[in-house]
Parts: C-alpha cells; sequence; structure tokens
C-alpha cells in the first residue's frame, strides 16, 4: 500500500493525538532508514505547533485538528525525500545562536562547534585583537559566534558562494551583530590589500571531503552544496588555499585555526609546518577524531 494511502486508513476516523502522529511520522522514517526517527518526528510537530519538547510530551493525548495534520504530513513527506531537517525547520542552533539555513548553504555541524571554542580561546590568550578573518563563512556561524564574543573585533566573514553569502548577511542582519563584513571571492582575495599582514586570527572549516568520498555520503548531504564539501582528490585542496590566504593575511603573532577532516591530521599538520606554522596543536572532538588543528604564523 503506498504510503499516502495507508496514512488516510489510519487517520480516518478519529482525530488522532500527538502521540499516534508522532508514533506514524516515527515509523515512516525508520522505515526509510532516517536517524532518529523518534527525535525528528518531534522537532517537526515542535515546528508546526510552535511548542516545546516538554510541552509536547506532555500533552502527548492532545487531538491534532486536520489543518495542523495537514501541514504535518507535508513535512514528513519533504523529510521522508531526504531534505535535511534543518533546511525543513529554515534554521540550526549553534553555540547558543539560531542560524538561518536553507538551500545553498552548509548546515553548520556539532563539530564546528569545537573548532568556535577553540577559537574563542586563542582569540582571549591574545594581547591585542583588532581583525579576524573567518574564510568560507558559509552561514556566518563562526564569524558571527566571534563577533558576539569579541565586539571590539573587526570580522570579515569571506564566501566564493553568493547564495551561501545570502544566509550569512541574512544571519547578520537578524542577530544585529555589528562589525562583521561579508565579501564574495576566493579566500583573502577580497580583503582590502592594506589589511594584509595585520590580522590576529584566520579561523576556517574548509570544505574537505574526498572528492571520491562524496557520492557515499548520506541522502541528505546530497542537498547541500557541494562547493562547501568537496576538498579534491586527497581532501586537503581547501586546506592548502586557506594555508596560503592565512600567510598573507597573518601579523607575525597571528594564529590559524582550522577544522580538518578524519585521517588528516598527520599530513594537515606537515602543510602547517612547510607554510611557517608553529606551535601546531591537534584537538580531538567528542569521539576522539583529531579534528581542530591551529598553528602560530612565523613570518620567514
Ligand atoms: C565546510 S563549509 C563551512 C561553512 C561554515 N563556515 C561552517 O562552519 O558551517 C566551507 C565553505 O567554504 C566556502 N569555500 C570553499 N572554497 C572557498 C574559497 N576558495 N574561498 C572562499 N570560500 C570558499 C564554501 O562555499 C562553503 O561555504
Amino acid at each position: 500500500m503506498n504510503q499516502s494511502l495507508s496514512t488516510k486508513k489510519q487517520f480516518k476516523n478519529k482525530a488522532p493525538g500527538v502521540y499516534q502522529l508522532l508514533t506514524w511520522a516515527a515509523g515512516q522514517f525508520r522505515a526509510c532508514g532516517i536517524e532518529a526517527p523518534q527525535r525528528q518526528a518531534q522537532e517537526l510537530l515542535m515546528h508546526i505547533l510552535g511548542i516545546s519538547r516538554v510541552c509536547l510530551l506532555a500533552e502527548s493525548g492532545l487531538k491534532i485538528n486536520s489543518g495542523i495534520r495537514g501541514r504535518f504530513k507535508d513535512l514528513v513527506h519533504k523529510r521522508l525525500e531526504r531534505i535535511p531537517l534543518q533546511y525543513i525547520l529554515g534554521y540550526e542552533d549553534f553555540m547558543g545562536i539560531r542560524l538561518q539555513v536553507g538551500p545553498g548553504v552548509l548546515i553548520p555541524r556539532p563539530e564546528t562547534e569545537l573548532l568556535a571554542a577553540e577559537a574563542y580561546r586563542i582569540c582571549r590568550e591574545m594581547k591585542s585583537l583588532r581583525l579576524i578573518a573567518d574564510l568560507g563563512t558559509g552561514s556566518g556561524n563562526l564569524a558571527l559566534n566571534l563577533a558576539s564574543r569579541f565586539p571590539k573585533a573587526l570580522i570579515y566573514g569571506v564566501d566564493s558562494s553568493p547564495q551561501a553569502l545570502y544566509w550569512a548577511r541574512r544571519n547578520r542582519r537578524r542577530l544585529k551583530t555589528g562589525r562583521v563584513r561579508l565579501l564574495c571571492g576566493d579566500a583573502e582575495l577580497p580583503i582590502p590589500r592594506s589589511r594584509y599582514g595585520n590580522f590576529s586570527l584566520v579561523v576556517s572549516n574548509p570544505p574537505y571531503i574526498l572528492s571520491s568520498d562524496i557520492p557515499g555520503l548520506q541522502a541528505e548531504v546530497g542537498y547541500e552544496p557541494r562547493s562547501a564539501l568537496d576538498g579534491g582528490p586527497d581532501g586537503l585542496s581547501g586546506i592548502r588555499r586557506m594555508l596560503k590566504a592565512a600567510a598573507r593575511l597573518l601579523h607575525p603573532q597571528g594564529a590559524l585555526i582550522c577544522e580538518i577532516g578524519m585521517g588528516q591530521a598527520g599530513a594537515v599538520k606537515k602543510l602547517f609546518k612547510k607554510n611557517g606554522f608553529v606551535d601546531i596543536k591537534v584537538t580531538p572532538d567528542w569521539q576522539n577524531i583529531p579534528r581542530i588543528v591551529s598553528g602560530k604564523w612565523r613570518s620567514p
């Protein structure tokens, strides 16, 4: 029996409550191989009802009218097409800030929160912090977070994708974060030349997935922009580009911090050294995968 027919039959006789709707949606998600099916169903219903998880679970017997049921079913069907949950909801939370996201921009990932936390640590240790560059800013997650913590710094967020910058600009407007300049182009190139050699920190979460690994990723990732993922044949093209950019932007006591992919730490450490960085530090994520590499710039 096709999905919509089975749904109609199930809901024909009596108005289902929260519990039945969640059970139905979670079952559909499970059958389709979607991870965390209960949670995903809850997120969609919470979104439509505009209530918290606590309220949703406390009101599990609440009857749901046909209008809301229709909207819920539409969203469930979108999710069954493997459209990422965050694109359906229109947002993702990152380090306590709600960012708007949608097609054209990478959804910020939890491991990137570790990059943000390490970047804060480096910033706090700096004597003076005037200029920061976020290369490959995407939704603006890193630039806007750094701006909210270090309001005296001027932050340049650069992205080569105009679609990504559309979301970063929306987020900047909504969050009313002041000193963030968002520029379109390749790495350091759109930043005024007069600023070169004056940056305290360059932060980057570049694309780092091997081109050959992309077809095997989760179906949801196929909705995200390839330019945010594809790190070339060895996964390191983006990191090489950001190292070159950092060497031009940083002042002699400046630092570069990057997120990397699984198994890349050894190669990235070598690239940092080769490009003139010292005090190289690798930080593992919560699964103990080396995830963040930072180094201090010692200009030759
Ligand atoms: C992995 S995503 C990171 C986005 C965001 N910073 C985050 O952490 O979610 C990489 C971003 O870098 C951008 N990008 C890729 N190559 C670039 C380049 N050469 N110059 C500027 N941006 C680039 C992509 O468009 C994408 O938005």
